[in-house]
């Protein structure tokens, strides 16, 4: 009976929320505004729709195609942008959430002619091969060697110690793993970041 009495619950719960699903999004939920975004340190003011995510903003509306979009599920690290110093991934992100935030994206990285450390050490290093995952590796290890010298710990790491690097190899790759690279350059990458890490 108690039994019964669960299932007819959990059928009227399920009934209940099917309805919700189906009704119409309140207005106040899709309606656009206006927001300021710091893109590659130039101020942007945008009306933005607010179903847009923070990739689809920069690629299709800024056009900087640098920021890739690969699964736009969250799982392989292609469109890694650093947002206010740390890294996020833009396919996840909406971009009616960062208002006021500062975004670098790899296209931001380069001081004009000159490139940005960890750009020039993939190119010495050979860590790419079709290129595809490289912005979003680059992002990532920036902001990377930025937590690794905050202290931030990683799964290898529990604690590390504020400006504790070199990486080891393992950290780099503990602390880069949510950045797939389909052409396997993971040898090459890893040799790029932890030249820069050596470097700092
Ligand atoms: Fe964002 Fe794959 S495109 S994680
Ligand atoms: Fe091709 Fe990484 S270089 S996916």
């Amino acid at each position: 009976m108690a039994d019964e009495l669960t299932r007819r619950e959990f059928i009227e719960t399920t009934a209940l929320t099917s309805t919700f699903a189906l009704l119409p999004m309140p207005a106040w939920a899709l309606q656009g505004g206006h927001y300021a975004l710091t893109i590659n340190g130039e101020r942007h003011e945008l009306s933005l729709d607010p179903r847009v995510t923070l990739l689809d903003l920069l690629r299709e509306r800024m056009q900087l195609m640098g920021t890739k979009k690969g699964c736009d599920h969250g799982q392989c690290g292609a469109c890694t942008v650093i947002v206010n110093g740390r890294r996020e991934l833009s396919c996840l992100s909406l971009a009616i959430a960062h208002d006021g935030d500062k975004i670098t994206t790899i296209e931001g990285l380069a001081q004009g002619e000159d490139l940005h450390p960890m750009q020039a050490a993939f190119l010495e290093k050979d860590g790419f091969q079709c290129g595809y995952c490289t912005p979003g590796q680059i992002c990532s290890a920036v902001a990377m060697l930025e937590e690794a010298r905050n202290g931030v710990p990683s799964a290898v790491t529990k604690r590390r110690a504020a400006g504790a690097i070199p990486l080891s190899d393992d950290e780099i790759r503990e602390r880069m793993s949510g950045n797939i690279c389909r052409c396997g350059a993971y040898p090459n990458i890893v040799a790029a970041v932890r030249s820069v890490a050596a470097a700092q």
